[in-house]
């Protein structure tokens, strides 16, 4: 990712589980870095302990908190830290939009707004400056009902969702190209399936496909809720990372046709992993088979992601050659076992979950 030097990156959602991934990626490229989070908790970032001390010494990264759901505060970090690009990853996920959908509406969808219209003013407000990059995730969770079950979800499948947080989604990519098609900015987005990795917080329904690696990496047994056979899109946070920076540093799109594209997980020739092959794939890595049991099965949230689709990436690899996820599931928990070890810092305390 080649940047000007002089002018930051944003990341809202900054100390977040994606976010501070990313954060860190950009950190090792020299980039700067202005985190916004309405979290002050930057153990994500600062359990990686020395490195980004160092990166703090030097002034390369800035933690600004503050509330997306307020326009002023999200102009106000325009208007100061002048960034090159953004990435809007700050979001409630699917479980906290769900238990307070009021709040979920206006993190989620008037915070993109609000993103978006800061950016607009701040393009246009320096007369010549071209219309910044604004990086969006959506997810999986924003096709909803009606998909092909089994089989794969093309990028142009239509999207029911039928929760707050895939509502959100929807409306915030529709947002995002309008802006885009008014050259207001320039729109980028990326629908990821159930995304693992170290440090991912109350995740909702798919939670338990980190936490199956998570908690028995450290020792500790988990009890998971969905059936042995049940797949699941699972993604690791490095690919996701990867996707975000990578659609970001593609030079045109083209024809313009579309901003916002699947990313496909981890296949296994070509499907979505089992539980039972998640769990086998832990146990691979040195964890004893009686750290993963299948007790607390839930019929409901096994049906929900029974509804779940997999995505096809298709069309992200057709228009700016997305290579795909590199990490596959055994490479996936190697990572996650290393993260864990050489970085316990980062994790948050596990009753948020
Ligand atoms: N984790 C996944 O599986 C997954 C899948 C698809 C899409 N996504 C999207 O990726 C993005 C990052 O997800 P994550 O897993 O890192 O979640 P996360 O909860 O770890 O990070 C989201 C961050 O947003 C911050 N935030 C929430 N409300 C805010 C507000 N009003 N103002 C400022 N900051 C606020 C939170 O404090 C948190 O640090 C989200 O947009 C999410 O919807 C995640």
């Amino acid at each position: 990712m080649k940047h000007a030097a002089n002018k930051p990156v944003l990341i809202t959602g900054g100390s977040g589980f994606i976010g501070s991934y990313l954060a860190l990626a950009l950190l090792k490229r020299g980039q700067r870095v202005v985190l916004f989070d309405r979290d002050p908790d930057t153990r994500r970032l600062t359990g990686f302990g020395q490195a980004y001390t160092d990166y703090q010494k030097e002034g390369m990264v800035t933690f600004v908190q503050g509330d997306l759901s307020l326009l002023p505060h999200v102009m106000a970090l325009f208007d100061k830290h002048e960034p090159q690009s953004v990435f809007h990853l700050g979001a409630l996920l699917s479980a906290g939009t769900e238990s307070n959908p009021t709040m979920g509406f206006q993190v989620d969808l008037v915070g993109t707004w609000n993103v978006l219209e800061a950016a607009r003013l701040y393009c246009q407000q320096r007369q010549g400056m071209a219309p910044i990059r604004v990086l969006f995730p959506s997810t999986i969770a924003s096709f909803g009902r009606f998909l092909p079950t089994p089989g794969n979800v093309a990028n142009e499948s239509v999207q029911m969702p039928t929760t707050m947080y895939g509502c959100a989604k929807v409306a915030s990519e529709r947002l995002g190209e309008y802006y885009h098609a008014k050259k207001w900015v320039d729109f980028r987005a990326v629908r990821f399936p159930s995304v693992v990795g170290a440090a991912r917080g109350p995740g909702g329904t798919t939670v338990y496909s980190t936490l199956m690696m998570q908690q028995p990496l450290l020792g500790k047994v988990y009890d998971v809720y969905v059936k042995p056979e049940r797949q699941l899109d699972i993604l690791y946070v490095k690919d996701a990372v990867n996707a975000l920076t990578s659609l970001h540093d593609a030079a045109k799109l083209p024809d313009d046709k579309r901003r916002v594209y699947n990313i496909a997980g981890i296949r296994t020739q070509g499907q979505a992993p089992s539980t039972q092959q998640i769990a086998d794939a832990v146990m691979a890595n040195g964890v004893a088979a009686d750290r993963i049991t299948f007790n607390a099965f839930d019929a409901g949230l096994d049906t929900t992601v029974q509804g779940f689709g997999i995505l096809s990436d298709q069309a992200a690899k057709d228009d700016w050659h997305w290579a795909g996820a590199k990490y596959d599931l055994s490479a996936t928990i190697v990572d996650f076992a290393k993260e864990l070890k050489a970085a316990p810092g980062r994790l948050k305390a596990l009753e948020l979950f």
